[in-house]
């Protein structure tokens, strides 16, 4: 018997080699080579690639109708897509296991009531889904379902049927017969993939494909896979929380700083319109060690919470702990707060916390989060209805942020009666709100300004 000819290929970039290697020589990852077997040529063997064959045209010749939008009943869905699936593109939802990326995939199936929907479970037989189903408490009457995991199969069904939406959770599990190597891995992804697409143009049916992540957060699978299809959301949160974020990493159609949140519930996934009324709690008056920031998160305003206590080190080095914003950056503002202000920091424990399990990345938070430690390191507490935006510079000074015009609409929205802002700001109109906002140069004088009167 011949010998079965193998190849190794790396996981992260597609890269290949006859033999194996420690470290991708073309994308640097260590080892991330994996041996696979060769059978067959995988040049045009795929079934789908019978091309109707595409004419050249000119740009002036073509409608602007083909951006039309699909709506997906799911109007945090259809803002981070950009208004809607496109007709003929492939979407990818990427995300930790049971973060609920197979719920919310669900949910948009049952969802879409005018559509013909072919659903592909190549982890989960029809009686699971069915469960999920009855526990979403949803039906679709025009919503097919297929627990298989062949792309041939996947695409005779679809052939036969004919959706106007297909949804394939998730692509690591599909493989296809003219490769031999296992699913899941680099090969198989990538020529499913291409045979899902070839499939979604050709029959301008938009595609949703689930991927799994690996441990370090990125999508499971070659890159090569975000570079085929036309949208990669991801889809995250802390397990413990209920909070869901989805994010656009990539968007052929629309802006990639879009952002979408959900609640886990009982009965799956539920649109939060709202986000700011459910990360801060109003009930912390007179408690000392929390400041409201008023965040950007994509293009979305949000009010979040910063928690931080502060307590005297029992041990010569301090503790410093920090979750949902970057312990460097929290170790830097208390540098600035020991050096610029005079506050004596160093000799104490200090722990912060963004309420709600979520991550921002925002350094307009940095004045909340100062605000935030500085209270609990006084015990002073900051007034229910302030709050703040402003990044805090090496030199002690308060730094201007950008949308800032959004960020106090936000706040006078949910009735806060005081915004704290940077005073070197440009080309922003202050006059047109009700909120008071108050401008700040430096730290020192930012304290002062917010405890002194109280005391
Ligand atoms: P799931 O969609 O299976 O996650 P994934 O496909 O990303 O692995 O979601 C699993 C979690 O969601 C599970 O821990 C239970 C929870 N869940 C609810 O809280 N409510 C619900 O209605 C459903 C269907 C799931
Ligand atoms: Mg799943």
């Amino acid at each position: 018997m011949a010998k079965a000819k193998t190849i190794f290929t790396c996981q992260q970039c597609g890269a290949q080699s006859p033999k194996w290697i420690g470290k991708c020589p073309s994308c640097g990852s260590w080892n991330s080579y994996v041996e696979e077997v060769l059978v067959k040529e995988i040049k045009n063997t795929m079934p789908s690639r019978v091309s109707s064959g595409s004419q050249a045209r000119k740009l002036s010749e073509v409608t602007a109708e083909s951006a039309k939008r699909i709506d997906t009943k799911n109007a945090e869905l259809n803002r981070v897509l950009g208004g809607g699936l496109v007709d003929g593109s492939l979407v990818l939802i990427g995300g930790e296991p049971g973060i609920g990326k197979s719920t919310l995939a669900l949910q948009i199936a049952l969802d879409m009531k005018d559509r013909k929907v072919l659903y592909v479970s190549g982890e989960e037989s029809i009686h699971q889904i069915k469960l999920r189903a009855q526990r979403l408490q949803k039906e679709n009457e025009h919503c097919y379902f297929l627990s298989e995991t062949s792309l041939e199969n996947i695409l005779i069904q679809a052939a036969a049927l004919e959706p106007n939406l297909m949804v394939i959770d998730s692509i690591q599990t599909v493989s296809t017969e003219y490769i031999e190597s296992s699913p899941g891995s680099v090969s198989q992804i990538r020529e499913c993939a291409n045979g899902i697409l070839k499939y979604a143009k050709e029959n301008s049916v938009p595609v949703i494909l689930i991927g799994h992540i690996t441990k370090d957060g990125s999508l499971a699978g070659p890159k090569v896979l975000e570079h085929i299809v036309d949208t990669v959301l991801q889809f995250e949160g802390e397990n413990q929380y209920m909070y869901r974020i989805l994010r656009s990493m990539k968007n052929r159609f629309g802006s990639t700083s879009e952002l979408g949140i959900f609640e886990m519930q009982s009965n799956g996934l539920r649109e939060v319109n709202n986000p700011s009324e459910l990360l801060i709690n109003q009930d912390h008056d007179g408690l000392s060690g929390t400041a409201i920031a008023a965040a950007i998160e994509g293009v979305r305003p949000l009010l979040i919470e910063i928690q931080s206590l502060t307590s005297s080190a029992v041990y010569g080095t301090p503790q410093r702990s920090s979750t949902g914003f970057d312990l460097r950056r929290m170790n830097m503002l208390l540098a600035v707060l020991e050096k610029r202000a005079g506050f004596k920091l160093a000799v104490k424990d200090v722990f912060l916390n963004i309420a709600g399990g979520i991550k921002v990345d925002d350094p307009a938070i940095d004045l909340a989060v100062i605000t935030a430690i500085l209270s609990s390191n006084f015990d002073l507490p900051v007034e229910k209805l302030f709050c703040f935006a402003g990044e805090v510079g090496l030199s002690g000074e308060i730094r201007s942020v950008n949308r800032l015009e959004q960020r106090i609409g936000e706040a006078e929205k949910l009735g806060f009666k005081k915004i704290f802002i940077p005073k070197n700001i440009k080309n922003v109109n202050l006059k047109n709100y009700s909120i008071e906002i108050e401008q700040v140069s430096r730290v020192d004088e930012f304290f002062r300004k917010i405890f002194n009167k109280k005391s």
